[in-house]
């Protein structure tokens, strides 16, 4: 946006209602988190992609909260939480399933730092509190996917058929 005068680009801030309607996007992408982690998780339930199974299954259980609480407060302003559900991958090669959680928590990093960025504008602080939180827990999904396709990686480059190699993953030592 511009103004006449000047040219000078003026600042966009949202309303609480588009704010809203972002958030109730965020909440239909936790939805398919949960379902691709619930449903990945099984695919990497035995040795030796256990590690990676519990780690797929933790998260589906940390993206619930996040889709409990992103509801709570969208239901708070009066607005109705959606029941859309994003696009997930159907996917049944282990490698890919690895792949698109990664693309999708990198989004969901970017996402959450946008609205944190958009509720301090708002003067909703204590929303950006909780969102800072969500947006930590997502950051620490995306680090330990990252690892696991790195390990995934070098381990495939040694044997196409063996896939994904066990987790290193801190939350399991
Ligand atoms: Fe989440």
């Amino acid at each position: 946006m511009f103004t006449a005068m000047t040219d000078v680009p003026l600042p966009l801030m949202l309303t609480r209602f588009e704010l809203a309607t972002l958030l109730n996007e965020d909440l239909s992408r936790e939805y398919s988190a949960i379902i691709a982690g619930v449903a990945f998780s099984k695919v990497f339930h035995a040795i030796p992609y256990r590690d990676v199974g519990t780690e797929l299954a933790y998260q589906a259980a940390e993206d619930l909260k996040h889709a409990i609480e992103l509801a709570s407060q969208i239901d708070f302003w009066g607005i109705a939480p959606t029941v859309k559900v994003s696009a997930h991958s159907s996917t049944t090669n282990r490698e890919e399933m690895l792949r698109h959680r990664q693309k999708a928590k990198t989004e969901s990093v970017q996402r959450y730092r946008e609205r944190v960025s958009q509720c301090e504008e708002l003067g909703e602080e204590a929303l950006a509190d909780h969102l800072i939180d969500i947006l930590l827990q997502e950051e620490q999904h995306l680090a330990i996917l990252t690892n696991a396709i790195g390990i995934s990686e070098s381990t495939i480059g040694a044997s196409k058929q063996r896939g994904i190699a066990p987790l290193q993953n801190p939350r399991l030592d």
